[in-house]
């Protein structure tokens, strides 16, 4: 499959309907992806980037029908991971005239995985290859989220090709955001934003700044995976903006995990003590052993509390609920409060295990946390519903 974006401006990639893990089992990815590629002819013709090396073959022959792959002169490399570059091998065999262009850590890159020879080009933020009525022209984008990572932007045409910003994990044989579902596509950009660019955040702004400041006109963002965005540009790079500054929405995000129900009576009666108080909030649970760990990873990135519960096990806490916890210590996340609970039966280290992982992971804590010895009687529960009001009333 192929589609023009522009008289000489194709997409050239692979929707993969059927993946459902990304990076190893880390993160879920229930709608699928795409590896997108982009064919641009002119008087020289280039490759923006390449698919997974698991479709390299399709991917060649689906090439091989468009164009003489001898013809191509450059093959751009935006960013060196494995899910874009990994048919390069292939496609350097048969682009015998092609020089890869990418950024100088893009050459380290790209030789640590495939340790080749290939004739490459390195280039610099602001940087223009000449390649007939058009230009291309570069902005590194070091740490969004590679040191290699760059854009590239088509002139004439105002396409930006923008590698993994801007990207979903989201298989659509329509391919552009003007034919796709607006309320998917926001959800899936976000769930994306919230596991893979987060972490980068404090340089995502800076990079939006620095772009406006280029004044390019971009009428098509084509990001590395997922739909293009073809219409409301400004809304997309808007969200980045808004994504990137200490996101908070009214929202309470709870995730517990429970071996005999104790914990779980605990995070239902906090909940209800939660919603009298802020009935306008949205308020999920989520038994981190149950849900996806992308799609909690995402609910946290959007919420103003977090409440994580856990018994105490082994003088420690339940994994799943330790791996959402350790998951987002990197993440650099602002302005977001946090509380803990949970049942112990002779020594409550639990709450303080898991008080430790926020502040680790930037959150402010409320409180102490809330304990319950062994199971959870009427009383105790309308103690965690009022611990729950107060929880509420300290984010009002
Ligand atoms: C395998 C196992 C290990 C436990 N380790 C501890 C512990 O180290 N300290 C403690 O206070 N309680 C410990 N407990 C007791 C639990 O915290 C207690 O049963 C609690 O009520 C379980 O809550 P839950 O119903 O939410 O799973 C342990 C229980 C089990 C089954
Ligand atoms: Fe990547
Ligand atoms: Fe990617």
């Amino acid at each position: 499959m192929t589609i023009d974006i522009k008289k000489n401006v194709q997409w050239c990639g692979k929707i993969d309907w059927e993946l459902r893990n990304f990076h190893g089992e880390e993160l879920s990815t229930p709608r699928g992806s795409s590896y997108n590629s982009y064919l641009i002819r002119d008087e020289k013709n280039v490759i923006i980037d390449t698919v997974h090396g698991a479709f390299a073959d399709e991917y060649i022959e689906q090439l091989q029908r468009m164009i003489d792959l001898n013809e191509i002169s450059y093959v751009v490399v935006n960013h060196a991971e494995p899910d874009h570059s990994g048919a390069l091998p292939k496609l350097m065999e048969h682009c015998k005239n092609a020089t890869i262009i990418c950024t100088n850590a893009g050459m380290k890159s790209i030789k640590g995985y495939y340790h080749k020879d290939w004739k490459m080009m390195p280039v610099k933020t602001g940087d223009i290859v000449k390649i007939g009525t058009r230009n291309l022209v570069f902005v590194e984008m070091a740490m969004i989220h590679w040191p290699d990572s760059m854009m590239t932007y088509l002139t004439n045409d105002n396409i930006l090709f923008s590698n993994d910003a801007f990207g979903q994990h989201y298989a659509n044989a329509k391919m552009f955001s003007s034919k796709s579902d607006k309320a998917v596509l926001l959800d899936e950009a976000l769930q994306y934003y919230a596991n893979i660019v987060a972490p980068y955040s404090q340089k995502v702004a800076k990079k939006i700044a620095e772009i406006l400041t280029l004044s390019l006109p971009i009428d098509y963002i084509c990001p590395s995976h997922g739909v293009m965005w073809d219409e409301n540009i400004t809304e997309i790079v808007e969200l980045y903006d808004k994504w990137a500054k200490s996101y908070l929405e009214d929202k309470v995000t709870i995730i517990y995990d429970s071996m005999y129900q104790s914990t779980r009576k605990m995070a239902e009666a906090i909940a209800e003590g939660i919603a009298d108080i802020l009935p306008d909030f949205e308020l999920n649970i989520y038994n981190a052993a149950k849900t996806e760990k992308s799609r909690i990873v995402t609910e946290i990135f959007a919420s103003k509390l977090v409440l994580a519960g856990s018994p105490t096990v082994h003088n420690g806490v339940l994994s799943s609920v330790a791996a959402v916890l350790g998951e987002i210590a990197g993440f650099g996340l602002k302005g977001k409060k946090a509380a803990s609970f949970g049942s112990y039966g002779w020594s409550p280290v639990g709450i303080k295990i898991l008080n430790e992982k926020f502040e680790k992971a930037g959150f402010e804590l409320i409180n102490e946390g809330a304990k319950a010895l062994w199971n959870p009687d009427d009383d105790v529960l309308a103690e965690m519903r009022e611990y729950g009001r107060n929880l509420a009333e300290n984010i009002k």
